[in-house]
């Protein structure tokens, strides 16, 4: 395992109130899953999964018709890739936590609606906070440009950027690399530097105290 990828720690969430990750995460997904409010009820609950004390996270778009059965994130064809690159740099699976923007499956696989995104958007941003990773990874144009509205995917694949408390480090969705081998080899050698990046936001955060996302705009500066 590489040795910067372990973000250990216990949450307080409220005045004396002391929960794990495990505890707040499992917090969390009973709320979304009272929230009747939320668009797509219709499917089932793909929450996410993975290692809460991860200092990586990755983030796609949607659940297809896989996770949606399996209620597991990159569990399709998408996610047999995305298991292969992580298991190339050395790491597994269930050493990092995978998620999607959208927690439930839009129908025939189209792209989320805005107002799937916005629904689903304060249980993101609960989501991270209790992970508190160092490196949201994330999987495709579409999540890139969630964190980073002005990103563009062949430009700025393989990039860092600052985030509020976190970085952005956008790479292709594994869905275009099964697609193109060209991107496939793209996203292999972004993957491959996805420790040295961790290293670089673990060097940035220590000199540079983070804010969070809601009080300091997105800047479109890349580090590396
Ligand atoms: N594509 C995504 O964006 N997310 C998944 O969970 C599966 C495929």
């Amino acid at each position: 395992m590489f040795s910067g990828l372990n973000n250990t720690g216990i949450m307080k969430i409220g005045y004396n109130q002391m929960m794990t990750k495990p505890e707040a995460l499992a917090k969390l997904a009973n709320e979304i899953l009272a929230d009747k409010s939320l668009p797509l009820a219709e499917s089932n609950l793909v929450f996410g999964e993975g290692d809460p004390n991860t200092a990586v996270l990755f983030i796609g778009e949607a659940p297809g018709r896989r996770e949606d059965e399996l209620k597991r994130p990159f569990v399709g064809r998408s996610g047999q890739l995305l298991d292969k690159l992580i298991s190339e740099i050395g790491w597994k699976r269930s050493e990092v936590y995978i998620t999607n923007i959208v927690k439930r499956r839009p129908p025939d696989n189209r792209d989320p609606l805005p107002k799937e995104i916005e629904g689903y958007k304060p249980y993101l941003a609960r989501q991270i906070e209790i992970i508190k990773p160092k490196v949201i990874a994330t999987l495709g144009r579409f999540s890139m440009n969630y964190f980073l509205p002005q990103a563009k995917i062949t430009r700025d694949e393989g990039k860092l950027f600052p985030a509020g408390a976190y970085f952005i480090y956008p790479l292709f969705h594994p869905a275009a690399a099964l697609r193109s081998t060209g991107t496939l080899e793209a996203l292999r050698q972004s993957f491959k530097r996805l420790p040295e990046a961790i290293t670089k936001a673990e060097e940035l955060i220590k000199t540079q105290p983070p804010t969070t996302i809601a009080e300091s705009p997105i800047k479109q500066e890349s580090l590396f």
